[in-house]
Formats: C-alpha cells, structure tokens, sequence
C-alpha cells in the first residue's frame, strides 16, 4: 500500500472535501452555460441526457478519479507515475495527467472572462441598474457590455488576480474557507429565484420545455454536448479531482462524498433551469440565445422582484465566488505540478500559471467583439475552445481514467480504496470497465461519423 501525506496538507475532515469538491463542480457551469446549452439542444431531451450521464458515467468516473488522487497522494502527473508503475502499466499512462492540465488552463482562461462578467454585472447590480428592466433594455444591455474589449480585459483580470491570491494561499486557508461560508447561501438563493420563476407567466412553460420527455430530438450532438456537460459541471477529466482526492484522509468513503457532491451539482443545475426559462417564456426571449441568456433572464428579475435589488446583488456575488471555488480547482493541478516538480514556491507557482490562464483569455475576450466574425469550422474562437475542451478533452481524460481504473489496476488495490460492501464494488467495477468507456466511445465514433 502506498502510504504518503501529500505535500499540500490535508482536507480536515470529511465535511471539508465535499465542500471544495462541491465548490469545484458547482461554478459557472451548471448556472451560466447549464441553461443555455439546454436552451441550444432541444431543453428536456437535453436534460434528460443529461441525468442519465451524470449516473452512469460521471459518477463511477468521479469515484475513480478521486481514487487515483488519494491512493498516490501527489500532483495528477506524478500520480499517474506512481500509479502505472504500481500497476505494472505503460508509462505513457501520464499523459492523461498532461493533457488534463492542458485542458484545464484553457477552460480557466475562458472561465475567467465568464466570471469577469459575473463580476461586473454585481457592479451593476449595486447601482441598480437592473431596477424596472424587461427583455428589451436586458438584452441592450448585455450586447454594449460584451462590445469593449478593454472593459472585458479589466474584468478578466480582476478575476484572475482574485483566483491567483487565494490560490497562493494554499488548501486549508484559502480553498477551505471560501466554499465553507458561500455553498450553503448559494443554495438558499437558487430556492429563491425558483420562487420567482413561479410566479411569472412562463412557469409551466419553462417545467414543460426543461422536463417533458421528447426522444425525438435527441441527437448525436445532443448526447456529445450532454456527456461533455457532464464532465464540465462535475469538474471530471482533467486532474482537478486526482488532486483534490490527494488531499483526502483515507478513512473517508470515497463513494459516499462523491455521490454527495455529484447530487448538489446537478440539483443546482437544475434549479438554475428552473429559474431561467421561465423568464425566458414570459419575456418573449430565445431560449438558444447563447452564452448571454443568464445575463439577459435573471436582471429582469431582480428589476421586478420585491426586495430584488438586495437579491441581485447577492446572486451576482455567490455567482463570483461559485465561480471563483471552481477556478482554483482548475489551476490547483498545475499550481501543485509546478510546485512538486519545478521546486517552486507556491506564490511563484500561481503567478506562472495564472499569467499563462490570463493572457490565454484575451482570445475569449476578442471573440465576443473584434474578432466575433472569425469563424473556424463554423465557430467563433470561444465556441472552439469550449467544444474542445468540454466535447473532446474532458471526455477523452475520463474514458482515459475509466480504462486504467477499470482495467489496469490490479483488483485488491481498487478494492482497498473504495472499501466498499461487495455489491456496490462490482456495479462500480461494471460501470467503469464497461458502461462509462464504451458510452464515451461510441459517442465519438458518431461524432466523427463513423456510426
Ligand atoms: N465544474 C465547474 C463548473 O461547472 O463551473 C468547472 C470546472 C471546475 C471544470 C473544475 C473542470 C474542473 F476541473
């Protein structure tokens, strides 16, 4: 048995890893891009792909990633050499810890353009500029913001300074802290503005849109982008939860947190739904509107709500921080890399990895204006940056950790990890080795149109 405290310290407790994987997984993906790729696929064929993902291939993958962190206790490329060496596996095995990294600054470096947004629109939120707004003077709005490239920068970089001091604090101090106080308020908040989507014109239309079954438009892309989603929102893929379970005691149930955190993230993606598109309905806007739907919808309802000014401002501000918990969780693998490897502190490590991230951004930022006409395969920059780390890299790193998971580790090593009752171990061991890789698999090949 490998017995290694890893570098970084250790969560406290229990209770302390479902809140920092809870505040990886729950961020921008499951309130700002959940809604409008729905809104983009067809809602509740969407949604219910969706799901069904989640269960059959995030979770046992989630369990497996997690599993792999704790058991070598070290960053995600070192993990993987350790581990392959253990299993008696090709060394090339680390190269899933490699392009993991790589995917995670390019989703951190459009991530904190996103948030950036987030940030200024708790700006606007103070001044209340929300008050008596309708889709019309939302829409305006969001369209002259996303317009100045400078803006966008200044925001952009706000957020990523943020991001690079937290993270420079190290796990306990600074991951620890931030998700303890702001998960539980998130929460409360989604609760809310369900409240207010009920009382809007668009509330049955919105559930029927979200949740009435219709196989007819499930199609190849539809799957793809829900399997990507998956990935995305539970943060899978990419290292992030290898080292958030290298910091993991080994006496916690991995797969009792994991079902925890999987759970919360997907409730919260689906009130953000819940909330969203009946103010889409009952404002006449688009629900394929894109990646400014969130931005377009929930103003309008703070700017009719009572007491909606103080609930703006509060929304925008968890949506910051949600945002903010997610993004060190995608810098923290390199940070650690860089730390274990290069012989850096953790101060310079974060001011490296953080300066790539930003400068890597600026091409999100133009795409949403100077360059909003440069198309590539019939994408904008962002759109192809998004597509290839959400449809092709997170999936690939996941089938990539389900096989070697599933298939060459040895038996008793997985077993002593997971601890679990006999049953429960094989479902794992059927979904990792069978279910989760052949899904992955064939939604490529009718991807690539081979099927
Ligand atoms: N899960 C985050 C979200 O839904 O916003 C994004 C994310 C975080 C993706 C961490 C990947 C990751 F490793």
């Amino acid at each position: 048995m490998i017995d290694k405290q890893s570098l970084h310290g250790e969560w406290s407790s229990r209770f302390a890893f479902i809140l920092a994987a809870t505040g990886s997984a729950v961020g921008l993906g499951n309130i700002w891009k959940f809604p409008y790729i729905a809104g983009e696929n067809g809602g509740s064929a969407f949604v219910m792909v969706y799901v069904v993902c989640v269960v059959l291939m995030g979770i046992p993958i989630m369990m497996a990633e997690t599993m792999l962190g704790r058991r070598a206790k070290q960053n995600p490329v070192a993990t993987m050499q350790t581990l392959t060496k253990e299993a008696g596996a090709d060394t090339r095995w680390q190269y899933l810890a490699w392009m993991g990294m790589v995917a995670g600054f390019l989703i951190l470096s459009y991530y904190s353009v996103i948030a950036g947004w987030a940030s200024a629109y708790t700006l606007k939120a103070v001044m209340g500029d929300f008050f008596g707004s309708d889709a019309q003077k939302t829409s305006v709005m969001f369209a002259e913001f996303i317009s100045s490239p400078i803006r966008l920068i200044f925001w952009h970089s706000f957020f990523m300074l943020a991001t690079m001091i937290i993270v420079s604090k190290g796990i306990r101090n600074g991951l620890e802290r931030a998700v303890q106080m702001l998960m539980p308020v998130l929460f409360v908040m989604m609760f809310l503005l369900v409240g207010y989507a009920m009382t809007t014109s668009g509330y049955s239309q919105g559930l029927h849109f979200l949740f009435s079954p219709d196989f007819s438009k499930i199609t190849g892309k539809v799957v793809l982008t829900a399997i990507g989603q998956a990935f995305f929102s539970l943060g899978l893929g990419m290292g992030t939860m290898m080292i958030y379970g290298a910091y993991l005691p080994k006496n916690v149930s991995i797969a009792k947190s994991t079902i925890i955190v999987a759970s919360a993230d997907t409730i919260v993606a689906l009130l953000a739904g819940i909330a969203i598109f009946p103010i889409v309905f009952a404002n006449g806007l688009q629900p394929d509107s894109g990646p400014g739907l969130v931005f377009e919808t929930l103003p309008i309802a703070f700017g009719n709500m009572t007491g909606g000014w103080l609930f703006g401002v509060l929304f925008f501000i968890m949506l910051v921080v949600a945002a903010l918990t997610s993004s060190i969780a995608l810098i923290e693998p390199a940070v650690a890399w860089l730390i274990e490897s290069k012989e850096m502190t953790r101060d310079q490590a974060c001011v490296r990895a953080g300066l790539v991230a930003w400068v890597l951004g600026f091409v999100t930022v133009l795409s949403f204006n100077r360059w909003a006409d440069v198309h590539f395969f019939g994408q904008t920059l962002f759109e192809l940056i998004d597509a290839l780390t959400a449809n092709i890299m997170l999936p690939a790193g996941g089938f990539a950790i389900a096989i070697f998971a599933g298939w060459m580790m040895k038996q008793p090593h997985t077993e002593q990890e997971l601890a679990l009752p006999t049953m429960q171990y094989k479902i794992w061991k059927v979904l990792i080795s069978y279910v989760a890789p052949a899904g992955v698999f064939l939604i490529f090949l009718h991807v690539v149109g081979v099927l």
